[in-house]
């Protein structure tokens, strides 16, 4: 058993508010460790040879769900890839039913993405096999977490410096943002210095209680901080008018060359995906030199590699 192991024990990934600093640092190391995988010529280790992992997406997904199928298919395992809009949900079966039915095949994991917060916690009570959180509503998304916090360690090597010395701007609609939520835990955990910054209306005062701080600000922000992550305005989440016009968005909250202009030399640029382009993020800034997005996509199917070998592993120990 590696050391990653002997801090990792759970069956399910379904929270990063759950996980402790150690269980954070074991998905970390694994992920480190199994990220050279994918530069050999034959991208494949045997380590989940004879499972089967199922991808359950009830939400569009292009970067977790093509994530996860090739993490898994790199560790050798089976991969099922469920359309629910070509199964029987579209007659009415319920999630736990349909779930139950997958888990009778033999599966080992399930992995589910669904809009309403919660979905993967009450689907765990209900199989026996792993679940793991790909995003649920506004709650979590413990994988982009967790590899945005990979791409963020990676990004600090050579300098010496560690998590808990840097200060991290997550910006824009974080109310509806399950990233910034499974973000804000992980680096709080290994004691890094967070700011949400967004209008009010998408970036309330209130969040100050989850221990990080809470600006309306960002030009007064971004001169501070070592990252900032731009997130995705979520149309399809507003009820109401949040802002009155995407120009004014732009304009307050618009990560541009002009805003970097201001920041510390070395800042790191992230975005999960998908962006709004011209919006909360300029192309020259997320095409541009201090932009790590395109080494976040790269980096979580590491982290996924690595989730699905600690979980998996933990849970075929238990049964
Ligand atoms: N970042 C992210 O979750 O992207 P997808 O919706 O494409 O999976």
């Amino acid at each position: 058993m590696t050391l990653a192991q002997q801090h990792w024990t759970r069956p399910h990934l379904l929270t990063l508010e759950e996980l402790t600093s150690d269980e954070i640092s074991a998905v970390l190391d694994t992920a480190r460790a199994l990220k050279e995988v994918s530069t050999r010529s034959i991208k494949k280790v045997p380590a989940l040879r004879g499972k089967v992992v199922v991808n359950l997406f009830f939400e569009d997904s292009t970067r977790t769900r093509t994530s996860f199928r090739l993490a898994a298919q790199r560790m050798s395992a089976d991969v099922v890839d469920f359309t629910v809009s070509t199964s029987s949900v579209s007659k009415g079966e319920t999630l736990a039913d349909t779930a139950r039915n997958i888990e009778a095949m033999g599966v080992d994991a399930i992995v589910i993405r669904h809009r309403s917060s919660g979905t993967p916690e009450v689907l765990s009570r209900q199989v026996s096999c792993s679940v793991i959180n790909a995003g649920d509503g506004s709650h979590e998304h413990p994988t982009q977490g967790l590899l945005d916090v990979f791409t963020i360690q990676e990004s600090l090597r050579n300098s010496g410096r560690q998590i808990s010395d840097i200060h991290v701007a997550i910006v824009g609609d974080i109310i509806h943002s399950r990233v910034a939520r499974s973000n804000l835990w992980a680096l709080t955990k290994l004691g890094a210095k967070v700011t949400l910054v967004g209008p009010s209306t998408m970036c309330p005062k209130s969040m100050e209680k989850l221990g990080v701080a809470v600006s309306h600000d960002l030009d007064s922000v971004l001169p501070h901080v070592n990252v900032v992550n731009m997130l995705r305005v979520q149309f399809e989440r507003l009820t109401s008018a949040a802002f009155p016009s995407l120009r004014e968005y732009h304009h307050l909250f618009g990560l541009t060359e002009a805003r970097l202009a201001h920041c510390k030399p070395d800042i790191l640029v992230l975005h999960p995906g998908p962006m709004n382009r011209g919006l909360e993020i300029s192309s020259a800034v997320a095409d541009g030199p201090k932009s790590a997005i395109l080494q976040q996509v790269a980096n979580g199917l590491a982290v996924r590699m690595a989730v699905l070998y600690l979980c998996v592993g933990a849970a075929a120990a238990q049964y």
